[in-house]
């Protein structure tokens, strides 16, 4: 989704806001822009459609000087893209830059009928609104303000003005801003990627605050002007998180990265001597966690699906617990209830997807606590729930989630494993978990380097097919479905994910030799049940590949078998292959692999 980048400093502006303009192309978008002062306060704007090195172009041929601008990447929602569509905006004397939706801005707009507007956003009726308020001698900070209490919806903005050169106003609600302080410059973005490197400290800044930054720093306020005092916080990672290394997509380097960051997010939290998991986020008294009776997961996409995979480990290890997961957009809008003693997981890898925030504020409204699995360190679920865990995984910039996937479950299933001793457990599955956890990042690079070649041969000759089947049952079941919506995400082959038990209930009328199927099928009391599925498939001229730890003999197109140490927690493997199965279908299809069509990294809208 959108970007926001800004910068007040020694430095030239416009190469820090491409810079950090090119950090936030993996949130998706469709336009870029930059608007700078000069030094002699003049201001001067670039915008184009497409990627960010059209951008450049234009101001190749005519480069901005200034020390002082803001900068913006932008997902069309509010009218087509086009060059006047993309920000900044620039009405009167104000230059804007922002996220999020304004959803009265027609209303608005109608009030505002001296302007004449350029563009079909909302973007540029609150630039008219803001821009209506600056008169009569008031700073832009409070027109800033003054504008921003008549706005419905959501966003986080970056403004200036020639009549106050050396200033840059930012305000936020739903969308998030953060505002590095370095040494004579701050610079200003939605997504901390875009600090790295320059500085380590930050205002994180809440809903409904206002700030003012110039090089010196920046002052915090609320909408009706009170001073704020917010504590600045450190922002971890570093910049070589967020570069290539060497892989040819970011995708790739996730993927195969998995064992590091898998790593970071068990340490200290497993002891396979003693059988034991424990998390410290969650901030449970003993009473709290014997008293939870109810556990509801929720998320979207991905994150979802995490959450099915590791309700299947929560049933089995804790006996008198019941589970439900749910799809945040639905969720949100139903009149659910909860029983008492429940406790919500919200599992989202940004930290800021609007369906999954939302349902996190209606959970808490009926009293429930709430625990974040997330993965981004300061985003808003992070700071609304109660308590919860990081799930470390480290940035993830391509747009296809696949180490977050990984990370969430393993979180969950730590949680699931803590709490699990204190309702009477199952000790002995505790134990053999926790010595799987301990393995599993070595396990996760072992199958991804065996069979690497593999699939990348199977990816060749899959990728020109227009359909598939993923199949599974049991835990095989939620990764058959994140396996599909992998696929269709990156490669836009048309893929859907079922229960292999659903096959005669429908999807099987599908089935001919124009599809192929992906069958997960792992070696436990379900094999044979398994295997049916995929007898009736072949009879069907369907080509079936399998993805297995079983040793026993089955008939299929192709089989990757996997010789592993782990059990039960098999799936998290098969995952890891299907990810790469996906990964060489789209390289193959020649797609943009990290930024796939039509999807943003960050669903900050509805
Ligand atoms: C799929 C994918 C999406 C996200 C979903 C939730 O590869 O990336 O389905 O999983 O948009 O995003 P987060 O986890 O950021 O809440």
């Amino acid at each position: 989704m959108c970007g926001i980048v800004g910068y007040v400093g020694k430095r030239t502006a416009q190469n820090v806001l491409l810079n950090g303009l090119k950090r936030l192309e993996y949130r998706g978008y469709d336009s870029a822009g930059i608007a700078t002062l000069d030094d002699t306060d003049k201001p001067h704007i670039a915008r184009s459609v497409g990627k960010i090195a059209e951008l450049e172009n234009v101001l190749l041929v005519k480069p901005h000087k200034g020390h002082l601008g803001i900068g913006h990447t932008r997902w069309a929602t509010h009218g087509g893209v086009t060059v006047s569509n993309a920000h900044p905006h620039h009405v009167g004397d104000v230059y804007l830059v922002h996220n999020g939706i304004i959803e009265n801005y027609k209303e608005l707009k109608e009030q505002l009928s001296e302007y004449e507007f350029q563009s079909d956003t909302d973007t540029e009726v609150l630039a008219a609104l803001i821009d209506s308020n600056y008169k009569n001698g008031i700073s832009l900070k409070d027109a800033v303000a003054k504008a921003l209490k008549k706005v419905r919806g959501t966003y986080g903005i970056a403004a200036f003005s020639p009549n106050e050169p050396g200033t840059i106003i930012v305000a936020r609600l739903g969308s998030p801003l953060i505002i590095g302080l370095g040494q004579d410059e701050t610079i200003i973005a939605s997504d901390a990627s875009a600090l790295l490197g320059y500085t380590r400290e930050a205002i994180y800044l809440n809903d409904g605050e206002i700030a003012v930054c110039t090089e010196k720093g920046a002052e915090v306020f609320n909408l009706n002007l009170k001073h704020l005092s917010p504590n600045p916080e450190t922002i971890e990672g570093d910049v070589e998180q967020i570069q290539k290394g060497g892989y040819d997509h970011f995708l790739l380097k996730e993927i195969m990265e998995q064992a590091t960051t898998l790593h970071n997010t068990l340490s200290g939290r497993i002891d396979p001597e003693q059988g034991k998991m424990h998390l410290g986020g969650p901030n449970l008294t003993a009473k709290e966690m014997r008293d939870i009776n109810h556990i509801v997961i929720v998320g979207c996409g991905t994150a979802y699906y995490a959450g099915l995979l590791a309700s299947y480990y929560m049933e089995q290890l804790i006996p008198d617990l019941t589970t439900e997961v749910v799809v945040a957009s639905e969720y949100r809008y139903r009149s659910f209830h909860l029983p008492q003693n429940s406790v919500a997981l919200i599992v989202s890898q940004s930290g800021e997807t609007a369906d999954t925030l939302a349902c996190l504020r209606e959970i808490k409204k009926r009293g429930v606590k709430t625990l974040g699995i997330v993965n981004v360190i300061g985003s808003t679920i992070a700071r609304e729930v109660d308590g919860g865990t990081y799930v470390h995984a480290g940035p993830e910039i391509s747009v296809a989630s696949t180490k977050a996937f990984t990370a969430q479950v393993v979180t969950m299933v730590m949680f699931a494993g803590m709490l699990a001793e204190y309702h009477g457990g199952n000790v002995e599955l505790i134990a053999k978990i926790t010595k799987e956890l301990s393995i599993l990042p070595k396990e996760i690079e072992k199958t991804l380097k065996d069979h690497r070649e593999d699939v990348k041969n199977l990816a060749k000759k899959y990728c020109k097919y227009n359909d598939a089947l993923y199949l599974g049952r049991d835990t095989a079941y939620p990764i058959a479905l994140e396996g599909a919506l992998k696929l269709k995400e990156i490669s836009y082959i048309h893929a859907e994910g079922y229960a292999s038990g659903e096959l005669k209930h429908g999807p099987i009328a599908l089935v001919d030799e124009t599809f192929f199927e992906v069958f997960n099928i792992l070696d436990n009391w379900l094999f044979d049940k398994s295997i049916g599925g995929l007898h009736e498939v072949r009879a069907r001229g369907g080509k079936a590949i399998v993805f297995t730890n079983s040793k026993a003999e089955i008939e299929a197109d192709d089989i990757i078998r996997i010789n592993s140490k782990i059990k039960i927690l098999t799936p998290l493997l098969l995952n890891t292959l299907q990810q790469l199965f996906a990964y060489y279908v789209a390289v193959n299809r020649g797609n943009d692999v990290d930024q796939p069509r039509n999807l943003a990294k960050s669903v900050t809208v509805e």
